[in-house]
């Protein structure tokens, strides 16, 4: 008999495995984030995601097969089961509603979640546009054009977004939309709430919160509290103010737009519903139920903090005068950064990318991630001068790996 050659790795797996370790130690260990859109699980959460949840299905139904009454179309889901119903439990309590559900796979999908049953095709909605700060997927061709709806922009005004709440309720009473779409991707402030849910009930408009930026913040009671102010329904993604697993959530308190909603998720919008997922958020939301009242009002001090740093030190950034934020985010001033620096933020971007200081490319920086990893006020000083003299050319990539090597392990859970 002969010997069974000992085989290496096909070239693809070894180069698969060195691409994976090398974004592990790059983004996990030697760069700093303050990219608003992205957290840092805690390795509980990272180690339900790896459990055997991720091979399994459950599909809870209410149908009578072969003259049988059939509860689920799996066997195999006591716990699973379990798991999703405490998962929601929670969800709901955090965002102080009565009903959730986490079955949506991610913010975008939990915005389909909620429009395709409650608006019909033809109906008209209010959403912020790209333009004022609000998400792509509500443009036009997006979402309104899959699912058949009519948008309408929703003014805001200035290079901040304030909401004027006169400017929004006569547009309610002249276009009397059917719901009015809340929620942005780039967002520095809350809505004047009452007064629009006031408006737009009065005009027979739902009131629909995409949350997906400022979950985490509205979870640890700082931004404002949708529900409690009247909002219908809110939903979102669950990992960038949040620090979740990457997936999507919705609450309401409405039970008869819930069971729309529910009824209306499973084949049209989803199938499965990756319960390791499910299992990482509950626990994410436990460490929220937990931790939130001092996690998201450091976050937000900690991006005024890092806006006034980057600010003083000469890259000018929007809302000065109104405190840079009341969010996790802040926005550079993209004319005034090309004045001062020669590039906008893009330009800006790629050149701390070299450094290992991770922003995005469309004008944002946030310190959710930071926060998370335990820098305080005085740490985003420090990351503010390390930007700054990236920019003014010095190599500080060994100074952004060691600080980093100091905020490694994350905290609030
Ligand atoms: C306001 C808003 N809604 C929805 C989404 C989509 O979220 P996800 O990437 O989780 O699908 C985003 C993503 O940036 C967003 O900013």
């Amino acid at each position: 008999m002969g010997e069974r050659p000992v085989r290496e790795p096909p070239g693809e797996e070894r180069d698969l495995r060195r691409l994976v370790l090398q974004h592990e130690r790059w983004r996990g260990r030697e760069t700093i984030n303050l990219l608003p859109s992205e957290n840092f699980a805690s390795p509980q959460v990272l180690r339900y995601l790896g459990t055997d949840l991720a091979r399994r299905y459950t599909l809870p139904l209410d149908q009578t097969l072969h003259g049988e009454k059939v509860d689920n179309g799996y066997a195999g889901t006591r716990y699973a089961d379990a798991i999703e119903e405490l998962a929601s439990r929670l969800a709901a309590r955090l965002l102080k509603g009565t009903h959730a559900s986490v079955r949506p796979l991610s913010g975008h999908v939990a915005a389909m979640s909620v429009l395709a049953p409650l608006l019909p095709r033809g109906a008209r909605y209010l959403a912020v546009q790209p333009e004022n700060g609000g998400y792509d997927g509500y443009a036009p061709g997006f979402l309104p054009a899959v699912l058949g709806h009519h948008v309408l922009p929703l003014p805001l005004n200035g290079p901040t977004h304030r909401a004027d709440p006169e400017e929004i309720a006569a547009l309610l009473r002249r276009e009397r939309p059917d719901a009015l779409v809340l929620g942005q991707s780039f967002v520095l402030f809350p809505y004047p709430l009452r007064a629009l849910v006031e408006v737009a009930h009065e005009v027979g408009a739902l009131v629909l919160y995409d949350a997906s930026h400022v979950l985490g913040l509205v979870m640890g009671g700082v931004f404002q509290a949708p529900l409690e102010d009247g909002v219908d329904v809110v939903f979102g993604s669950t990992h960038k103010s949040f620090f979740g697993p990457q997936g999507g959530l919705l609450a309401t308190r409405r039970e008869d737009l819930f069971r729309q909603i529910d009824d209306a998720l499973i084949w049209r919008v989803l199938d499965n519903t990756h319960l390791n997922r499910i299992a990482a958020l509950a626990q994410a939301l436990l460490e929220m139920e937990r931790w939130g009242a001092e996690y998201a009002p450091q976050v937000v001090r900690n991006t005024q903090a890092l806006a006034r740093a980057l600010d003083e030190g000469g890259l000018p950034m929007l809302g000065a005068s109104e405190g840079y934020t009341a969010s996790h985010q802040a926005f550079f001033d993209g004319e005034g950064l090309r004045t001062r620096i020669g590039t906008g933020p893009a330009g800006l971007a790629r050149r701390l990318e070299n450094d290992g200081l991770i922003i995005d490319l469309v004008g944002r920086v946030g310190a959710a991630e930071a926060t998370r990893l335990g820098m305080r006020e005085a740490e985003m000083a420090t990351v503010g001068e390390l930007v700054h003299r990236s920019v003014r050319g010095e190599p500080v990539a060994r100074e952004v790996r060691a600080m980093r090597q100091r905020f490694r392990v994350p905290q609030y859970c």
